[in-house]
């Protein structure tokens, strides 16, 4: 049962600032904290020798020592109807589409199966540690209906929309300019902002949707500018060549997308890889997000996500799993990828930022970073408790760590969901269904 004032002891960390750009100001660490949680979102967070005084009789206290306790991880891109596509076998992008990924979408318009994706879906997130992701469901309404459901049952807060195509995909799997347009409005209608709900406008990439329909999704945009836009661009070659032979008319792939408005600062632009100086000018322009996929990058050899070039262009970047062309659930083991992937461009990633990045880094390119993404008062008390020696390898490995940035390190290279000790959502432990 809720008790009104709940409140959990660990070691807290969490950001105020990126690390990139704050050094050490941008983080914030006890070693011995309290947060505490009055009806799900943080009252206040410090000391657990200065707050325990200040907690009211009957106030339940959850000892996590020695754990980390941090704000739940945010995984920007993902597909729910791609948990049973995961590690599917020897292809790139257009084939693994066609092989793969476009007949067991088909499957999310028989009756139940949704249903069952989105729970399985929200178990396994949970258990990774990540309370928000930005979701694509399928063409068909009936999966949004299913996971905004599920999510509003277990409280999460979701951003998530139904993927809009109307071509170059099959019969079963193609709504119309018309059709994807009115049945997304009335998925906005009836979720957006419900509860801890959001919509995000699916249209899934320049291919698989005709001029009219992209109108359609700039229409949608327009009509409703606290929408998310999510979609995919410069992802692959060939995908990239096609979209030329699409769209003649246009400067570039972004240059699409821009013509019929999809281009804005609520813009979540999948991958981002192989992106012209042109590109990169009008993302900085647009305030558009890249959304960099490391582990899908790697899998589908797509190509290496260039997050130097992303930051002089000053183009915002978030970071996401991309299942199921990704192959992890874990935002811990996301960032131990994204590291290798920065790693063979003479770049690097420390540890603050890694973690920043799916934590505060998330949720401020979602711009929800005043709700969730941080330990501070005030935010929604979505928290991950991690326990970094949880496999023998890391405990072993942590005996020669010297300090807190070297067994983060060590956190976020050797990370997955075995550490993730629990999860909670608006204060609430998150057990399994
Ligand atoms: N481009 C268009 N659709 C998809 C998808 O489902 N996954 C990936 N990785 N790229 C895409
Ligand atoms: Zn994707």
């Amino acid at each position: 049962e809720t008790k009104a004032i709940r409140a959990l002891r660990g070691r807290l960390l969490w950001f105020v600032d990126d690390p990139e750009t704050a050094g050490d100001a941008a983080h914030r660490y006890v070693e011995d904290g309290l947060l505490v949680i009055a009806s799900g979102i943080i009252a206040a967070v410090g000391e657990a020798a200065t707050l325990l005084p200040t907690l009211p009789a009957g106030a339940e206290i959850i000892d996590h020592r020695p754990h980390l306790i941090m704000p739940g991880f945010i995984d920007a891109h993902l597909h729910m109807p791609q948990t049973q596509v995961i590690a599917s076998y020897g292809a790139q992008l257009m084939e693994w589409l066609n092989k793969y990924t476009f007949v067991e979408e088909q499957k999310c318009g028989q009756q139940g199966h949704p249903e069952k994706l989105a729970r399985f879906f929200l178990d396994e997130l949970l258990a990774n540690g990540t309370t928000t992701a930005v979701v694509y469901c399928s063409v068909h309404p009936q999966s949004v209906e299913a996971l905004f459901l599920e999510s509003e049952r277990r409280n999460t807060r979701m951003v998530a929309g139904k993927v809009m195509m109307d071509r170059n995909a099959p019969e079963a799997l193609t709504d119309t300019a018309g059709s994807g347009y009115a049945d997304s409005k009335a998925l906005i209608a009836r979720w957006h902002g419900k509860g801890r709900q959001l919509y995000a406008i699916t249209p899934r990439f320049a291919i698989t949707s005709t001029p009219e329909q992209l109108a359609a999704a700039g229409r949608l945009a327009a009509e409703h500018p606290d929408c998310h836009v999510q979609t995919h661009i410069n992802e692959n070659q060939a995908e990239i060549a096609y979209t030329r032979e699409l769209f003649p008319d246009a400067p570039d792939y972004a240059g699409v997308y821009e013509h019929y408005g999809l281009l804005g600062p609520r813009s979540l632009m999948g991958h981002c890889i192989h992106m012209t100086k042109r590109e990169w000018r009008a993302f900085a322009e647009a305030r558009a997000v890249a959304v960099f996929c490391p582990t899908s990058n790697l899998f589908l050899g797509s190509g290496l996500f260039d997050w130097a070039r992303a930051k002089r262009e000053g183009v915002p970047v978030a970071v996401a799993t991309d299942i199921g062309g990704g192959t992890s659930y874990s935002m811990l083991r996301t960032m131990s990828e994204a590291y290798k992937i920065l790693q063979l461009q003479g770049q690097s990633l420390q540890s603050f930022a890694a973690l920043h990045a799916i934590t505060r880094g998330n949720a401020v390119a979602l711009k929800l970073d005043h709700l969730i993404g941080s330990l501070e008062p005030g935010h929604e008390a979505d928290v991950v408790v991690l326990d970094p020696a949880a496999t023998r390898a890391m405990a072993h490995r942590l005996e020669t760590v010297r300090d807190l940035a070297e067994e983060l390190f060590v956190l976020v290279t050797l990370g997955d969901e075995r550490n993730v000790a629990a999860t909670y959502v608006m204060g609430q432990r998150a057990t399994p269904t």
